[in-house]
Order: C-alpha cells, then structure tokens, then sequence
C-alpha cells in the first residue's frame, strides 16, 4: 500500500487482519512506523519509508495499491513506480480519481505491459478498516490475482462480498462516481425534508431523531438515515447546544457529484436531482449574499398548522419515493455510459456491490439487486414492474409534500427535480413538440412528425390569422 493516510493505512490493517501478509510504504516516517503497531497481534504488518524496499519484499505478480489525493500525486506514485515493477504487475488505485485519468493511465501502463486499475472504495475510514464497499475495474485477468483479497475484506451481505468486477478500462472509478452522486442526492434530499419538519412543521432535534429513528426501522433503513438519527442528538460540549445547531450551512465537496453531472450532461442522460444536490451545494456557499438577500425578502411565514404526524408519514413515503428515483437517475446513467465508453458494467454486481459497505446501502438495494436479476439489462429501474408499484403509490405523498414546503417557503429543489423527473419519464407525449416547433421557426432545425417518417422544414409565421 502506497499512502497510510487514515483510509490506506485501514484498509491495509484489514486486509492483514483476513490473513494477507501487507506491506505499507509513506514518505511519512512516523505514519511508516505507527503502522505496525496499529497491527492486530498475530497479524503479518510492515511499515516502510523506502518504496524499493517495499517492492523487493513483493511476490510475483507484485500487487500494488495506493491510496493518494486524486491527480498529480497518483501520477507521481506512477512514475516512481516504473523503474521498479515488472511486466505483469498490477497497480491498484483506490483513491477518488477522476475516471478519464484513470483511462488515460490504464493505456499508459498498458504500454509498458503492467495492468493498472482504477478502484472505488466507499464506507469512509470505519469502512475501511471493517469492510467497505470495493469496487474494481481494468483488465480482467489482472483483477483475478487481486479478487480473493477483495472478496475477503469487503462489507458482506447475506454472506456475499460487496464487491464484484465493475468492467472495462475506468469502470471502478466511474461506478464510484455515479455512486457519490447518487450520495450527495439522497443527502440533498435528506436535508430538505429535515428543514421541512424542522423550520417548517417545528420539529426539535429529540423529535427528529425519533422520526430518523422510526424510519431506519422501517423501508427507509439505510446508513444515510441511520447516521442523521444520530446527528440529531450529539452535543456541542463548548456551547452545550445540539452540534447540528451551530455547523455552518455552507457545504463542502470534493468535487465527484460535480464530475458526475459534468458527465451525464455529456452523454447525455438526465440525472436531474444529482444536479440539484450539486446546485444547492454551490448556493449554500453564497452565505453573505443570502444574508443579504434574507433581510431584503422577508417571509412573513406562519408554522405549518396542519396534522403534524401526518406531515410525518407523508414525508416518509415522499423521502423513499424520491430516493428510488435517485438512484434510478444514476443507475440510468451507468447503463448508458458503460455502452458509450465500452465498459460492460454489470449493474447487477453494481447494485450488489452497493447492498453493504458503502454510502449509499440501504434495503432499496435488495429490491434493485432482484430488478436486475430478472432483467440484467434493465435501461431503468423505474421500468420494472414491482418497483413501478412501489413509486407509483408513495409518488401522491411526494406531491403532497412539496406543495407543503412550498407554501412554506422551504427550498425543496431535490424533492421538486425528484418528482419532475417521475412526471417526465413516465409522460407518454411531452411538451417537446412546441420546442421543436420553436427551433424550426427560428433556425429551420426541422423536426419530425407524429403520422410520417422523415425530416420536416416549414415556413412558419404564414398564418393569415
Ligand atoms: C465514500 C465517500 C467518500 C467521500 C466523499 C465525500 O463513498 O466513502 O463518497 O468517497 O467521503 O467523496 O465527498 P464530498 O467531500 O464531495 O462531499
């Protein structure tokens, strides 16, 4: 392992700790070290500063992983790399990259006859080390020699590993991608419904986490909802308040949820609510403009005052409707990119993959995992016949709610670009037409015809009336 940083060093440690001999190399003396001590007793551990040192100790096919900030610093460990490996080694990179370096650097090892992997790993540092959601691609002999490894410190489900091969060239990277898009969507919509019960219906933060609570023992369980549960009730020793109470609105990111919209408008394929999660992201950054503009339109609003527990149960059913529409705006994504870039990603191991371990697993997984059973190559899960009955029932309590927070005055974008994507994709004629009447008055683009094949140009505007 190249990079004991906390998820390096983690993920080394269980790999050791499922009886694998590691070796783990940082420029850092004292994190080269401290590695072995970290170690499980009994556990074969060795921390190094030198990278030779690290490659002589290798056997053959050296399997090679690193775990460094995306960019330069991958390329950098690439480079030191190719003195010292031998054809038919494998270098692995789990980090966040980007998934066109990932390509760029497959071909670039290729070349010199090593195989090169672009993996995700999702589960944060506790993952890591415990078991995490992995998620390989690249030349698939080569992940042969590491697949026992992965199977064996992966997050399991039912007893299976939540790995699988992802497919071709950068397959593990983009899968990771779409799955941290996927990520910060359901957080979007997580917020936006928390705001709703909060400012909106009055909710205090013990209430909250008995409705976060009733929820992740429900259909809604996920990590997601079961972490905000806990949100709600940690303190802020210095303040005494809640912690949630005195955190900033400004939210950070690193930047995958903007690679995959960035992505999915190229293709292109409509993942609307990622969009959204990216949008708010953006706007909660303006925070003096906010300010600003907060005094400049003052809401004169009064408290909900209709059937709080109602409210309750419909933002449920809303939030689990909303979320299924997530991740089939990014399962969309994926089946049609893996045919754009010629990938062959398996969107059943996909969605396997993602059942433990990871961000994004929830129980919704299982119900995708039997979609694609049925129909591999499902373009979208909200065509499967049992899911189209779940969305179509709970779609009323989505409706409800956002004309709720809307006379509210609470911002419900996701929730709004949840249900505008249901309403589009399950609308037989769309106003579509009218546009294409509008680019062909004022730019002849031409259009097509409801009752005849082939291409159509009309002077438009002769209309006498
Ligand atoms: C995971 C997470 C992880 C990371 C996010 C944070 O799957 O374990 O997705 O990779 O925490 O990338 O992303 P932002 O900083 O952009 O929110």
């Amino acid at each position: 392992m190249i990079g004991l940083g906390v998820m390096g060093r983690n993920l080394l440690l269980n790999m050791a700790d499922h009886g694998f001999s590691v070796i783990g190399f940082d420029k850092d003396t004292q994190k080269a070290s401290s590695l072995e001590a970290a170690a499980t007793a009994g556990t074969t551990v060795k921390g190094v500063t030198s990278l030779e040192q690290m490659i002589q100790q290798l056997s053959q096919p050296r399997r090679v992983m690193m775990l460094v900030p995306a960019g330069k610093p991958v390329d950098d460990v690439i480079e030191s790399l190719l003195p010292l490996l031998q054809k038919g080694d494998v270098v692995i990179d789990g980090g966040n990259s980007h998934y066109t370096d990932t390509l760029r650097r497959v071909k670039y090892l290729e070349e010199k006859g090593l195989h090169f992997m672009g993996m995700g790993v999702s589960g944060g540092e506790y993952g890591a080390r415990t078991g995490p959601s992995i998620m390989p691609g690249g030349d698939k002999e080569a992940y042969k020699h590491i697949q026992p490894l992965l199977d064996a410190i992966s997050a399991k489900v039912n007893g299976e590993p939540c790995t699988a091969y992802m497919g071709k060239d950068a397959a593990g990277h983009y899968v990771k991608m779409v799955h941290n898009g996927i990520e910060y969507a359901i957080m979007q919509l997580i917020s936006e419904v928390y705001d709703l019960l909060h400012k909106g219906a009055g909710f205090d933060n013990d209430q909250l986490h008995e409705i976060f609570k009733q929820w992740n023992e429900g259909e809604l369980q996920s990590y997601l909802i079961e972490i905000t549960r806990d949100i709600f009730l940690q303190d802020d020793p210095e303040t005494g308040k809640r912690l949630v109470d005195v955190i900033l609105d400004k939210a950070g990111s690193k930047g995958t949820g903007k690679w995959t919209s960035q992505d999915a408008m190229d293709l292109p394929i409509a993942i609307p609510t990622i969009d959204t999660a990216v949008a708010m992201r953006t706007i909660s950054g303006y925070k003096a403009e906010r300010v600003e503009a907060a005094r400049l339109y003052p809401s004169a609003l009064q408290p909900y005052s209709g059937d709080k527990q109602a409210l309750v149960k419909q933002a449920g059913d809303a939030l689990y409707a909303a979320i299924i529409l997530c991740y089939a705006q990014g399962l969309a994504m994926l089946f049609q990119a893996s045919k754009e870039l010629s990938m062959d990603i398996p969107l059943q191991d996909v969605v396997k993959a993602w059942r433990g371990g990871c961000i994004i697993r929830s129980t919704l997984l299982q119900d995708f995992y039997k979609a694609f059973s049925s129909k591999a190559d499902l373009p979208n899960i909200l065509l499967d016949a049992s899911l189209a009955n779940i969305v179509k029932e709970k779609q009323e309590s989505l409706r409800a709610v956002i004309t709720t927070a809307v006379a509210h005055h609470v911002p419900v974008g996701g929730l709004m670009s949840a249900l505008a994507y249901y309403d589009a994709y399950t609308t037989e004629r769309m106003s579509t037409n009218l546009i294409q009447a509008q680019r062909d008055y004022f730019g002849a683009h031409t259009y097509q015809r409801i009752d005849k094949e082939g291409s159509f140009h009309t002077e438009w505007g002769n209309t006498n009336k």
